[in-house]
Protein backbone atom coordinates (compact mmCIF):
# COMPACT_ATOMS: atom_id res chain seq x y z
CA UNK A 1 0.00 0.00 0.00
CA UNK A 2 1.73 3.75 -1.00
CA UNK A 3 -0.04 6.83 -0.34
CA UNK A 4 -0.81 9.16 -3.06
CA UNK A 5 -1.39 12.74 -2.25
CA UNK A 6 -4.25 14.36 -4.86
CA UNK A 7 -4.44 17.89 -5.11
CA UNK A 8 -7.79 19.07 -5.70
CA UNK A 9 -9.56 16.39 -4.21
CA UNK A 10 -12.42 17.88 -2.92
CA UNK A 11 -13.59 18.96 -6.74
CA UNK A 12 -15.18 17.91 -9.51
CA UNK A 13 -12.65 15.68 -11.18
CA UNK A 14 -11.26 15.08 -7.90
CA UNK A 15 -14.41 13.76 -5.57
CA UNK A 16 -14.56 10.65 -8.59
CA UNK A 17 -10.88 9.80 -8.62
CA UNK A 18 -10.06 9.53 -4.58
CA UNK A 19 -12.90 6.83 -4.27
CA UNK A 20 -11.10 4.85 -6.81
CA UNK A 21 -7.38 5.15 -5.80
CA UNK A 22 -9.05 3.92 -2.07
CA UNK A 23 -10.46 1.18 -3.84
CA UNK A 24 -7.71 0.04 -5.12
CA UNK A 25 -6.10 -0.46 -1.43
CA UNK A 26 -3.78 2.82 -1.52
CA UNK A 27 -3.69 5.29 1.33
CA UNK A 28 -4.80 8.59 0.02
CA UNK A 29 -4.53 12.18 1.20
CA UNK A 30 -6.28 14.83 -0.40
CA UNK A 31 -4.73 18.76 -0.31
CA UNK A 32 -7.74 21.18 0.43
CA UNK A 33 -7.58 24.98 1.31
CA UNK A 34 -10.29 24.60 3.84
CA UNK A 35 -10.24 21.68 6.70
CA UNK A 36 -11.92 18.73 6.47
CA UNK A 37 -12.51 15.49 9.08
CA UNK A 38 -11.29 12.68 7.98
CA UNK A 39 -13.95 10.08 6.07
CA UNK A 40 -13.55 6.98 4.35
CA UNK A 41 -10.42 6.49 4.85
CA UNK A 42 -9.21 9.35 3.44
CA UNK A 43 -6.94 11.84 5.30
CA UNK A 44 -6.92 15.74 4.63
CA UNK A 45 -4.17 18.22 5.24
CA UNK A 46 -4.92 21.62 4.52
CA UNK A 47 -2.60 23.97 2.66
CA UNK A 48 -2.28 26.35 -0.62
CA UNK A 49 -0.84 25.73 -3.63
CA UNK A 50 -0.47 29.34 -4.21
CA UNK A 51 1.05 30.56 -1.32
CA UNK A 52 2.91 27.30 -0.61
CA UNK A 53 1.68 27.14 2.39
CA UNK A 54 1.07 23.37 4.14
CA UNK A 55 2.02 21.79 0.87
CA UNK A 56 5.74 20.80 2.56
CA UNK A 57 3.45 18.62 4.77
CA UNK A 58 1.06 17.23 2.35
CA UNK A 59 3.44 15.71 0.20
CA UNK A 60 5.69 14.19 3.02
CA UNK A 61 5.82 10.24 2.25
CA UNK A 62 3.59 10.25 -0.80
CA UNK A 63 5.28 8.07 -3.84
CA UNK A 64 2.97 9.51 -5.87
CA UNK A 65 1.23 12.93 -6.56
CA UNK A 66 -1.26 13.41 -8.65
CA UNK A 67 -1.79 17.20 -8.94
CA UNK A 68 -5.81 18.29 -10.28
CA UNK A 69 -5.92 21.44 -7.99
CA UNK A 70 -6.45 24.24 -10.86
CA UNK A 71 -8.56 27.40 -10.89
CA UNK A 72 -9.25 29.75 -13.61
CA UNK A 73 -5.70 31.76 -12.51
CA UNK A 74 -2.19 30.91 -12.19
CA UNK A 75 -2.01 27.25 -12.56
CA UNK A 76 1.72 27.96 -13.37
CA UNK A 77 2.55 29.30 -10.49
CA UNK A 78 0.65 26.68 -7.85
CA UNK A 79 2.33 23.32 -9.99
CA UNK A 80 5.64 24.73 -9.24
CA UNK A 81 5.37 25.65 -5.62
CA UNK A 82 3.75 22.10 -5.32
CA UNK A 83 6.64 20.26 -7.79
CA UNK A 84 9.41 22.06 -5.51
CA UNK A 85 8.54 20.06 -2.49
CA UNK A 86 7.50 16.63 -4.08
CA UNK A 87 11.24 17.35 -5.28
CA UNK A 88 12.52 17.78 -1.59
CA UNK A 89 10.35 14.76 -0.68
CA UNK A 90 11.24 12.44 -3.12
CA UNK A 91 8.31 11.95 -4.65
CA UNK A 92 8.61 8.83 -7.31
CA UNK A 93 5.58 10.02 -9.40
CA UNK A 94 3.92 13.04 -10.72
CA UNK A 95 0.55 12.63 -12.24
CA UNK A 96 -0.75 15.87 -14.47
CA UNK A 97 -4.24 16.64 -15.32
CA UNK A 98 -4.14 19.42 -18.06
CA UNK A 99 -6.39 20.58 -20.92
CA UNK A 100 -6.23 19.75 -24.64
CA UNK A 101 -5.22 23.27 -26.32
CA UNK A 102 -2.40 24.09 -23.59
CA UNK A 103 0.40 23.79 -26.09
CA UNK A 104 -1.81 25.07 -28.93
CA UNK A 105 -3.44 28.36 -27.82
CA UNK A 106 -1.12 31.24 -28.19
CA UNK A 107 -1.66 33.97 -25.06
CA UNK A 108 0.20 37.15 -26.67
CA UNK A 109 -1.77 40.01 -26.38
CA UNK A 110 -4.14 41.68 -23.66
CA UNK A 111 -6.97 40.13 -25.12
CA UNK A 112 -5.43 36.77 -25.33
CA UNK A 113 -4.53 36.93 -21.74
CA UNK A 114 -8.58 38.16 -21.07
CA UNK A 115 -9.80 35.43 -22.04
CA UNK A 116 -7.99 32.13 -22.67
CA UNK A 117 -5.03 33.17 -20.16
CA UNK A 118 -6.28 29.39 -18.55
CA UNK A 119 -4.01 27.76 -21.46
CA UNK A 120 -0.90 29.91 -21.02
CA UNK A 121 -1.18 28.75 -17.08
CA UNK A 122 -2.11 25.18 -17.67
CA UNK A 123 1.21 24.80 -20.19
CA UNK A 124 3.45 26.61 -17.82
CA UNK A 125 2.16 23.69 -14.93
CA UNK A 126 2.72 21.12 -18.00
CA UNK A 127 6.31 22.58 -18.22
CA UNK A 128 6.87 22.63 -14.48
CA UNK A 129 5.89 18.92 -13.96
CA UNK A 130 7.77 17.78 -17.34
CA UNK A 131 11.28 19.88 -15.96
CA UNK A 132 10.88 18.38 -12.37
CA UNK A 133 13.34 15.38 -12.24
CA UNK A 134 10.67 13.26 -11.04
CA UNK A 135 9.08 10.67 -13.09
CA UNK A 136 6.23 11.79 -14.61
CA UNK A 137 2.55 11.60 -16.41
CA UNK A 138 0.41 14.31 -18.30
CA UNK A 139 -3.00 13.36 -19.75
CA UNK A 140 -4.59 16.53 -21.55
CA UNK A 141 -8.62 15.99 -21.53
CA UNK A 142 -10.94 18.75 -23.34
CA UNK A 143 -13.44 20.78 -21.15
CA UNK A 144 -15.44 18.57 -18.80
CA UNK A 145 -19.34 17.83 -19.04
CA UNK A 146 -19.74 19.72 -15.39
CA UNK A 147 -18.08 23.11 -16.72
CA UNK A 148 -20.30 22.93 -19.64
CA UNK A 149 -23.33 22.96 -18.23
CA UNK A 150 -22.22 25.53 -15.35
CA UNK A 151 -21.35 28.04 -18.93
CA UNK A 152 -24.81 27.36 -20.37
CA UNK A 153 -26.64 27.93 -17.29
CA UNK A 154 -24.59 31.61 -16.51
CA UNK A 155 -25.12 32.32 -20.34
CA UNK A 156 -29.31 31.24 -20.08
CA UNK A 157 -29.72 34.28 -17.23
CA UNK A 158 -28.87 36.88 -20.50
CA UNK A 159 -31.49 37.98 -22.28
CA UNK A 160 -29.49 37.04 -25.62
CA UNK A 161 -26.39 34.81 -25.44
CA UNK A 162 -23.47 36.14 -27.34
CA UNK A 163 -21.35 33.15 -28.73
CA UNK A 164 -17.92 33.05 -30.06
CA UNK A 165 -18.67 32.66 -33.74
CA UNK A 166 -16.64 29.76 -35.13
CA UNK A 167 -16.15 28.05 -31.66
CA UNK A 168 -16.30 24.20 -31.12
CA UNK A 169 -15.82 22.16 -28.12
CA UNK A 170 -15.56 18.49 -27.50
CA UNK A 171 -17.24 18.00 -23.83
CA UNK A 172 -15.80 14.66 -22.32
CA UNK A 173 -17.24 12.85 -19.02
CA UNK A 174 -15.59 14.16 -15.91
CA UNK A 175 -15.96 10.35 -14.74
CA UNK A 176 -14.43 8.64 -17.32
CA UNK A 177 -11.04 11.37 -17.13
CA UNK A 178 -11.31 10.32 -13.46
CA UNK A 179 -11.39 6.29 -14.61
CA UNK A 180 -8.07 6.99 -16.67
CA UNK A 181 -6.67 9.26 -14.48
CA UNK A 182 -6.71 6.55 -11.55
CA UNK A 183 -5.22 3.66 -14.48
CA UNK A 184 -2.09 6.44 -14.81
CA UNK A 185 -1.88 7.36 -11.35
CA UNK A 186 -1.54 3.60 -10.39
CA UNK A 187 0.41 2.53 -13.62
CA UNK A 188 4.42 3.90 -14.01
CA UNK A 189 5.08 7.14 -15.49
CA UNK A 190 4.57 7.19 -18.94
CA UNK A 191 5.13 10.88 -20.13
CA UNK A 192 2.74 12.99 -22.39
CA UNK A 193 0.22 10.29 -22.89
CA UNK A 194 -2.42 10.37 -25.43
CA UNK A 195 -5.32 13.10 -24.69
CA UNK A 196 -9.33 12.38 -23.73
CA UNK A 197 -11.91 13.76 -25.72
CA UNK A 198 -15.60 13.66 -26.14
CA UNK A 199 -16.96 11.03 -28.13
CA UNK A 200 -18.63 14.05 -30.64
CA UNK A 201 -17.50 18.02 -31.83
CA UNK A 202 -20.42 20.67 -31.50
CA UNK A 203 -20.36 24.04 -32.08
CA UNK A 204 -20.34 25.58 -29.31
CA UNK A 205 -24.33 27.28 -30.26
CA UNK A 206 -25.58 23.76 -30.25
CA UNK A 207 -24.27 22.85 -26.93
CA UNK A 208 -26.12 25.81 -25.12
CA UNK A 209 -29.45 25.04 -27.46
CA UNK A 210 -29.19 21.64 -25.81
CA UNK A 211 -28.96 22.77 -22.25
CA UNK A 212 -31.65 25.59 -23.38
CA UNK A 213 -34.55 22.28 -25.03
CA UNK A 214 -33.75 20.06 -22.23
CA UNK A 215 -34.87 23.43 -19.68
CA UNK A 216 -37.69 24.36 -21.91
CA UNK A 217 -35.76 28.07 -22.56
CA UNK A 218 -36.23 30.02 -24.95
CA UNK A 219 -33.13 32.39 -25.63
CA UNK A 220 -31.67 34.07 -29.44
CA UNK A 221 -28.02 33.37 -29.54
CA UNK A 222 -25.72 35.68 -31.09
CA UNK A 223 -22.45 34.90 -32.82
CA UNK A 224 -19.79 37.16 -31.47
CA UNK A 225 -16.23 37.91 -32.83
CA UNK A 226 -13.80 37.38 -30.58
CA UNK A 227 -10.49 39.07 -31.25
CA UNK A 228 -6.66 37.81 -30.81
CA UNK A 229 -4.83 35.28 -31.96
CA UNK A 230 -5.46 32.73 -28.86
CA UNK A 231 -9.74 33.43 -30.41
CA UNK A 232 -8.15 32.12 -33.82
CA UNK A 233 -6.72 29.14 -33.08
CA UNK A 234 -9.80 28.67 -31.13
CA UNK A 235 -12.19 28.65 -34.42
CA UNK A 236 -8.85 26.48 -35.99
CA UNK A 237 -9.77 24.12 -33.04
CA UNK A 238 -6.95 23.92 -30.77
CA UNK A 239 -9.27 22.98 -27.97
CA UNK A 240 -10.30 19.91 -29.96
CA UNK A 241 -8.86 16.30 -30.31
CA UNK A 242 -11.22 14.79 -33.06
CA UNK A 243 -9.13 12.16 -33.33
CA UNK A 244 -9.31 10.99 -29.91
CA UNK A 245 -12.94 11.16 -29.26
CA UNK A 246 -12.51 7.80 -27.28
CA UNK A 247 -15.08 9.35 -24.56
CA UNK A 248 -18.31 7.39 -24.33
CA UNK A 249 -20.45 9.55 -22.05
CA UNK A 250 -22.36 12.39 -24.90
CA UNK A 251 -23.41 15.94 -23.62
CA UNK A 252 -27.55 15.06 -24.56
CA UNK A 253 -26.66 11.86 -21.83
CA UNK A 254 -25.36 13.75 -19.56
CA UNK A 255 -28.22 16.61 -19.80
CA UNK A 256 -31.16 13.78 -19.90
CA UNK A 257 -29.48 12.69 -16.54
CA UNK A 258 -28.26 16.08 -15.00
CA UNK A 259 -31.11 18.21 -16.42
CA UNK A 260 -33.62 15.77 -16.15
CA UNK A 261 -35.63 16.53 -19.82
CA UNK A 262 -34.74 14.41 -22.99
CA UNK A 263 -32.24 16.38 -24.48
N1 LIG B 1 -13.23 21.45 -15.82
C1 LIG B 1 -12.78 21.17 -17.05
O1 LIG B 1 -13.49 21.25 -18.06
C2 LIG B 1 -11.34 20.72 -17.23
C3 LIG B 1 -10.89 20.25 -18.46
C4 LIG B 1 -9.53 19.83 -18.58
C5 LIG B 1 -8.69 19.91 -17.47
N2 LIG B 1 -9.19 20.39 -16.29
C6 LIG B 1 -8.30 20.46 -15.13
O2 LIG B 1 -8.73 19.48 -14.19
C7 LIG B 1 -8.44 19.93 -12.87
C8 LIG B 1 -9.68 19.76 -11.99
O3 LIG B 1 -10.75 20.49 -12.54
P1 LIG B 1 -12.16 20.52 -11.77
O4 LIG B 1 -13.16 21.01 -12.76
O5 LIG B 1 -12.37 19.25 -11.02
O6 LIG B 1 -11.87 21.71 -10.73
P2 LIG B 1 -12.85 22.29 -9.60
O7 LIG B 1 -14.07 21.47 -9.45
O8 LIG B 1 -12.98 23.76 -9.88
O9 LIG B 1 -11.98 22.10 -8.29
C9 LIG B 1 -10.81 22.83 -8.11
C10 LIG B 1 -9.97 22.12 -7.06
O10 LIG B 1 -8.72 22.78 -6.95
C11 LIG B 1 -8.46 23.03 -5.59
N3 LIG B 1 -7.69 24.27 -5.50
C12 LIG B 1 -7.92 25.43 -6.19
N4 LIG B 1 -7.02 26.37 -5.84
C13 LIG B 1 -6.20 25.77 -4.93
C14 LIG B 1 -5.07 26.24 -4.19
N5 LIG B 1 -4.60 27.50 -4.32
N6 LIG B 1 -4.47 25.38 -3.34
C15 LIG B 1 -4.94 24.12 -3.18
N7 LIG B 1 -6.00 23.62 -3.85
C16 LIG B 1 -6.62 24.46 -4.70
C17 LIG B 1 -9.80 23.10 -4.91
O11 LIG B 1 -9.65 22.66 -3.56
P3 LIG B 1 -10.27 23.43 -2.26
O12 LIG B 1 -11.36 24.34 -2.76
O13 LIG B 1 -10.76 22.29 -1.40
O14 LIG B 1 -9.11 24.14 -1.68
C18 LIG B 1 -10.62 22.09 -5.69
O15 LIG B 1 -10.45 20.77 -5.16
C19 LIG B 1 -7.94 21.38 -13.02
O16 LIG B 1 -6.54 21.36 -12.99
C20 LIG B 1 -8.42 21.80 -14.40
O17 LIG B 1 -7.60 22.77 -14.99
C21 LIG B 1 -10.48 20.77 -16.14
Amino acid sequence: MTTILVTGGTGTLGRLLVPRLRAADHAVRVLSRSAHEPEDGVEFVKGDLATGEGVEAAVAGAETVVHLAGSSKGDGEKAANLVKAAVDAGTRHLVYISVVGADRVPVVSGADRAMFGYYASKHAAERAVAESGIPWTTLRATQFHDLMLLTARQMAKLPVIPAPSGFQAQPVDADEVAARLAELALGPPAGLVDDLAGPRVYPLADLIRGYLRARGKHRAIVPVRVPGKAARAMREGANLAPDRAVGRRTWEEFLTDRVGAAA
